[in-house]
This record gives structure tokens, C-alpha cells and sequence, in this order.
């Protein structure tokens, strides 16, 4: 077949061909072709189910089956290739099938659509690149709890709204961008189980008068079970949504991490710095070291959310069951896998190459009156109500504001002057005691605080998870 010749698999009813701008508007094939391994696997599948309702001998089966494994061939070695005039990948199959068996390849399209085959295709790439994007995302988890291993006694200024709140192991907050990422697995993992569903036989939306079997086909092709409804198989693509959804969150996790370390990198913080293998530099100021990595982990979240809206804003308000709308489903879904699969290697890397300015993390943890807590919460135990113990902290910080002390830096005397509950009480004990900030961390030991032991815990139990998660990646 000429490659400028049109192949299409519908032109039995039409009289004049389709006008060149329908033709450009409608062929899919330059982004769909990624599908054709996949819709080749769900090829083999159906022949030989057409081989056990008899509809194929075992002769045609044999040279269907050797068929499909040439193109297959040819297709991973760039032998054979979709031309301008294939209009999507289904089309551009069958003309190879067609070159290789004659007439016998015409055979293959009895009790299938392309409609039960987009659907199938799509679902069989999203589970085989789901594994992958969880293998990336597991590289990522054990790069931050390394990270955290090695900096779980290190104290850092803990913050909210920005401001320094309380201090925390610097490990502690390496394994909180760890638990967002560990759902994001499961997330991917739910999604898998209910992805698993075979749309295979649904044919075009009615299922097939042939005695095919949906069962035995979703089997082969490594899915839990086929569809129970063969208009929902068609038109149903929640499997694409969900997984965009998964996908926007992962950017959304990345991104905040990316704005820490764009932050953490700042001369203002200095809390980190970039190795130069993961930071670029300004093409007019010789000394900029920027971390883009980060950056680009942050801007790529906005075209990940994009993809979502784009899927739900297109599904919005299609009636049952296939419409050509639904082609606009893999752009996105695309573009979402292409992308984690870009940006997660390599904000695993900056993060497993880039080193903690521990002295400085150290010397910022009590900055900001962040022992103020710790102070209060020695009064709560020598008997001072919590409101009245917060309201003499206060007061203490606004004395040391004024007189440019920090709370470390107080003498016993002072401490009492400003107020009584302050004073070296009975036993001796001064309240200069809780204002040290490996105290103050090691203090707050109960389960999911901060304290480096509880931190050694976490890592222990997140390493066993992550191992699981790598294992799923690799085995199913
Ligand atoms: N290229 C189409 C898509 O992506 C394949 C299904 C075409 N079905 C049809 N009835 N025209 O959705």
C-alpha cells in the first residue's frame, strides 16, 4: 500500500473520500502510535478467542499470530511506521496486517471496535507506565529518607506561616515530604485495582453477536475481570481522570518540595546547597548558582493540574456511549506520564546530591524565640495555668526584644525580675533548663513527634513500606 495512499476502515458507505481539513482535524495517529504495542497484545488476545468460537482455523490463527509478532518486531525497530494517511494507530495496524496476510488480515476486525480498543490500549499503557512512575517515586522516597537518616539529629527552625514556630529534627521534616509521596503510591495502587477491568468485547457499545469471550481475553491480557457493561467500557475514562488526578498531586507534592529547596538554596536561608550537577547558571552574572531543578519541579505541576482539567472539562456533559470527543483523553494522559517520568528522576537527584548546611540549620533552630513553648510548658508542669503561663512568656519575649537578648542568653536574675513564675524554684532547678534545643527535641517523644528517636522509627517503618512499593513496581 502506498504510504500517501489513505488507509481508512470505514469507507464502505461513502461516496466521495473526507475534505483534507477533516483529515488533519480527525488523524490521531502521530500521538496514539505510543499505543501500538499495547493494542498489538490485545490484537493476539482476540485472535485467538475468534480462534475458539471458530471463526479462525488453527491454520489462520498460526499465520494471524506470526503476523502480529512480525509487525510487532518491525514496529520496535522502526521498520514499520505509521504514515501521514494512517489516521490512528488501529488504522495503521491493520495496513500492516493487511501487507503481510492479504485478505486474511481483514479477518482480525470481526467483533471488535475501535471503540472497545482505544478503551483496552489506554488502560493496558496507563497500569504498565503506572509501575514505572511508582519505581520513580520509590527512587525519590529512599533519596529523602537517606537524607533524613543522616540528618535526623541535626535541629532546623520548624515553621508556620513562614516564621520560625518550633524546633524540629531537619530528618523530621525530610520524611513529611516521604508520607505525601507513600500516598501517592497507594493512590496509584487503588487506582491500578479498579484500572484492571477489561473493555474487550464491549465492541462498539452493544457487545458482539459472535461468541466471543470477554473473560478469557481480559485474563490473558493481565486484567482482573471484563467489564460488566459494555456501553460504560466505551465510554467510561474515570480510569484516565483518576489517574490525572494522581498525577496533578504528585506535581502538587513535588512543587512544595521544590518551593523548599528553592528557598533552603537562598543566601537568606543557606540551610542546603545544590550540587552542581542539578543547578544551572546565569548567562550575565558570573557568580549565580540557581537551583532550576527545583523550579521547573514547581512549574510542572501547573501543566499536571492542566491535564486534569483538560480530561474532566472534556468528559463534562458527553452523552453514552463513545464520542470523538473521547480521542482528546491521551494528549493529556501523555503528557502527565512523559512528565513525571522527566521531572521525578531528576529531583531525586538533586535531592540525594545536595548537602545540609547542618552548623547553620543548628544555629537558626532557637532563632525567633522558638523555645517560647518549651518555656510555657515548664510552667504548665510546675502547676501554672497554660493561660497565664503563655501570657508571661510573652511578656519575657518583649523584654528581651527591647533589651536585644535572646532567650538563651537570660541569667537566672533576669529571668525573675520579669516575672516570679521564672524564678530557680524549691529543688534548685533553674527554668534555663528547657532552653536548649536538642531538649526540646528529644522532648517531644511520643509517637509522630519530633524527637530523633521517634525520627529513627519513622525511617525504620517507611523503608519497610517503600520496600513493598518497590516490590509491587517490579512484580505485578
Ligand atoms: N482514535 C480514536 C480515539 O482515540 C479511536 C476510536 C475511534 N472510534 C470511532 N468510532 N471513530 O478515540
Amino acid at each position: 500500500m502506498a504510504d500517501n495512499k489513505p488507509m481508512r476502515l470505514w469507507g464502505g458507505r461513502f461516496e466521495g473520500g473526507p475534505s483534507d481539513a477533516l483529515t488533519r482535524l480527525s488523524v490521531s495517529v502521530q500521538f496514539d502510535w505510543r499505543l501500538a504495542p499495547y493494542d498489538l497484545l490485545a490484537s493476539r488476545a482476540h485472535a485467538r478467542v475468534l480462534h475458539r468460537a471458530g471463526l479462525l482455523t488453527q491454520e489462520e490463527l498460526d499465520r494471524m499470530l506470526g503476523a502480529l509478532d512480525d509487525l510487532d518486531r518491525a514496529c520496535r525497530t522502526g521498520e514499520f511506521r505509521p504514515t501521514v494517511a494512517d489516521e490512528d494507530v488501529h488504522t495503521a495496524l491493520e495496513r500492516g496486517l493487511l501487507e503481510r496476510l492479504g485478505s486474511l488480515g481483514g479477518k482480525l476486525r470481526a467483533g471488535r471496535s475501535r471503540n472497545d480498543q482505544i478503551a483496552t490500549d489506554l488502560r493496558l499503557y496507563l497500569r504498565d507506565h503506572v509501575r514505572t512512575i511508582v519505581s520513580r517515586l520509590v527512587e525519590l522516597e529512599t533519596a529523602l529518607i537517606s537524607q533524613a537518616e543522616e540528618n535526623a539529629d541535626v535541629a532546623a527552625p520548624g515553621m508556620t506561616h513562614l516564621q520560625h514556630a518550633q524546633p524540629v529534627s531537619f530528618g523530621h521534616q525530610l520524611l513529611a515530604h516521604v508520607h505525601a509521596l507513600t500516598r501517592d503510591v497507594d493512590r496509584l495502587r487503588d487506582w491500578d485495582r479498579r484500572a484492571a477491568v477489561s473493555p474487550l468485547g464491549s465492541g462498539a457499545l452493544a457487545g458482539s453477536s459472535l461468541p466471543l469471550d470477554p473473560a478469557a481475553v481480559a485474563a490473558e491480557l493481565g486484567f482482573d475481570a471484563p467489564a460488566p457493561n459494555s456501553m460504560d467500557a466505551v465510554a467510561d475514562r474515570d480510569f484516565a481522570a483518576e489517574f490525572l488526578f494522581c498525577a496533578a498531586l504528585i506535581g502538587v507534592h513535588i512543587s512544595r518540595l521544590g518551593e523548599e529547596i528553592v528557598l533552603w538554596a537562598s543566601q537568606e536561608f543557606r540551610w542546603i546547597e545544590v550540587d552542581d550537577a542539578y543547578s544551572t547558571g546565569s548567562s550575565i552574572m558570573p557568580q549565580k548558582k540557581n537551583p532550576d531543578v527545583a523550579e521547573l519541579a514547581r512549574g510542572k505541576s501547573g501543566r499536571l493540574i492542566g491535564s486534569l482539567m483538560s480530561l474532566l472539562t472534556t468528559l463534562k456533559g458527553l452523552p453514552l456511549t463513545y464520542n470523538r470527543d473521547l480521542q482528546e483523553d491521551k494528549e493529556p494522559v501523555f503528557d502527565a506520564v512523559d512528565t513525571l517520568l522527566l521531572v521525578l528522576p531528576a529531583v531525586s537527584g538533586m535531592i540525594s546530591t545536595m548537602r545540609v548546611n547542618k552548623a547553620k540549620l543548628e544555629a537558626s533552630a532557637p532563632d525567633g524565640f522558638a523555645l517560647a513553648t518549651d518555656l510555657a510548658e515548664l510552667l504548665v508542669r510546675r502547676g501554672v495555668p497554660f493561660r497565664d503561663a503563655h501570657e508571661a512568656v510573652g511578656h519575657l519575649v518583649v523584654w528581651c526584644q527591647v533589651n536585644d537578648k535572646d532567650l538563651g542568653e537570660l541569667t537566672d536574675d533576669e529571668l525573675a525580675k520579669v516575672s516570679p513564675y521564672f524564678a530557680v524554684d524549691a529543688t534548685g532547678a533553674s527554668v534555663r533548663d528547657v532552653l536548649n534545643v536538642h531538649g526540646a527535641l528529644a522532648a517531644r517523644s511520643a509517637f509522630g513527634g519530633t524527637a530523633p528517636d521517634r525520627v529513627r522509627d519513622q525511617i525504620a517503618a517507611l523503608r519497610e513500606i517503600v520496600d513493598g512499593q518497590a516490590a509491587w513496581a517490579n512484580e505485578s
